[in-house]
């Protein structure tokens, strides 16, 4: 088995467009680093969803839709944190709570949802309680660990009798940090991140510290060198990570973060970053035979011809009448760039047929596939009985 085929088709596409040798060099590396790096949670970390709070009653009264004129820092009014059962503070964008300590989050409404960090939409060990109260909702995370860091969101629903929708517009957001002394990043439980580096297409770097104090850097393995990060081309964000505004094929390769904190230092999970020209659109195929009524005995020529953007990968491929009765496919293919100053390239695929038979009546269909989608068209050939020979 090879490394293409370990992935589905579109990566089969990715892979095929660079790189390949990056990763089977790095993989066995980052493997055994990534080993000795993580403590995993063994948390498997999936995407967020939104969480079915388990606190909505049916609603009994509609409630009466004001217009929408409330200023965004009204909102944030909805949530507060409760410190020690006694004290309630009005929270800022973000909150650090010490990683084992309690969260309790207060949010104004009836009833309201409430958005969670991936990693605790799983949360089965008891830890999590979200208690639905005549005019708010708290919600309590106890033994709370750095894995928990992220953002906290607190829907409120409006209901119409029984039908209560979320209301994106007057959510409550609160980012919340577990400072851990034993981990400065968010545990994850993959040893690396495979991530795409798609042409004008912003990528991020998670590596999600749990102090909003961590001085972050981002590194590259090979050459070993620590990446520049001016705010431009690459900035930060405690939040969210780091962003590549532009990925351009230099950026691609192995690359980590590290953290350090006091008299700690600790390397994030491995982020394995493949560049790939991006297609802007789905492939759309011309097939064309040279012929589409022939004699049995004449032999007949099919392309297919896909024109995009260069270096973009496509995959051709063909379903014919003979493959019924397992006639091979003979194909030609080529890649040629299409003249101008566009960057574009005409890709080919042509299916020959020697002697045509009864058989190989019928329809041809070329798909065509790229990162964005795949195309499939079709044209019928007809074989008319072999005309006479004449007899010499
Ligand atoms: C929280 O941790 C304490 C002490 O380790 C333990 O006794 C308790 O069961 C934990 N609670 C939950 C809900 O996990
Ligand atoms: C953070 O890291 C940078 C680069 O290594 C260093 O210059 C700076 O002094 C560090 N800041 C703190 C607060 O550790
Ligand atoms: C179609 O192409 C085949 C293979 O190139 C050729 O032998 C045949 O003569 C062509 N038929 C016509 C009608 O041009």
């Amino acid at each position: 088995m090879t490394w293409v085929n370990l992935f589905g088709s579109k990566w089969r596409l990715v892979l095929s467009a660079l790189f390949i040798c990056i990763i089977i060099s790095e993989l066995a590396c980052c493997h055994k680093d990534a080993q000795e790096e993580r403590k995993s949670s063994g948390k498997k970390v999936k995407p967020e969803k939104p969480k079915q709070a388990k606190a909505i009653k049916k609603g009994h009264r509609a409630v009466k839709t004001k217009p929408k004129v409330k200023a965004p820092t009204q909102t944030q009014n909805l949530l507060t944190q409760v410190i020690n059962r006694l004290k309630f503070i009005k929270v800022e964008e973000t909150i650090s709570v010490h990683a084992g300590h309690t969260l309790e989050l207060r949010c104004r409404g009836k009833p309201v949802q409430w958005g969670l960090p991936s990693y605790l939409e799983e949360e089965d060990e008891g830890r999590l309680r979200i208690v639905q109260h005549e005019r708010y909702s708290v919600l309590t995370l106890v033994n709370s660990t750095g894995a928990d860091t992220g953002e906290y969101t607190c829907f409120p629903m409006f209901c119409e009798d029984t039908d209560c929708r979320r209301s994106h517009d007057n959510a409550a957001k609160v980012f919340v940090f577990f400072p851990d002394p034993q981990e400065l990043f968010v545990p994850s439980s993959d040893y690396y991140e495979v991530i795409q580096l798609r042409t004008n297409w912003p990528t991020r770097l998670p590596c999600q510290v749990t102090s909003p104090a961590a001085n972050v850097t981002l590194h590259r393995e090979f050459p070993p060198v620590e990446v520049t990060v001016d705010g431009t081309e690459i900035s930060f964000n405690v939040k969210k990570g780091f962003t590549i505004h532009r990925p351009r094929p230099s950026h691609a390769g192995a690359l980590y973060c590290v953290a350090s904190l006091g008299g700690l230092r600790q390397s994030s999970t491995k982020y394995m970053l493949i560049y790939v020209n991006y297609p802007m659109a789905p492939p759309a195929p011309v097939i064309q035979a040279n012929s589409t009524s022939l004699a049995a005995g004449d032999n007949l020529r099919v392309s297919c011809t896909v024109i995009g953007e260069r270096n973009v990968a496509v995959e051709l491929t063909w379903e014919y009448p003979g493959q019924k009765i397992g006639r091979p496919l003979y194909t030609l293919e080529s890649i040629n760039p299409v003249g101008g100053g566009a960057a574009r390239q005409q890709i080919q695929s042509i299916l020959l047929v020697d002697e045509v038979r009864d058989v190989d009546q019928g329809a041809y269909t070329c798909t065509a596939e790229n990162l964005q989608g795949s195309k499939s068209v079709s044209t019928t050939v007809k074989v008319l009985p072999k005309t006479k020979p004449s007899k010499p």
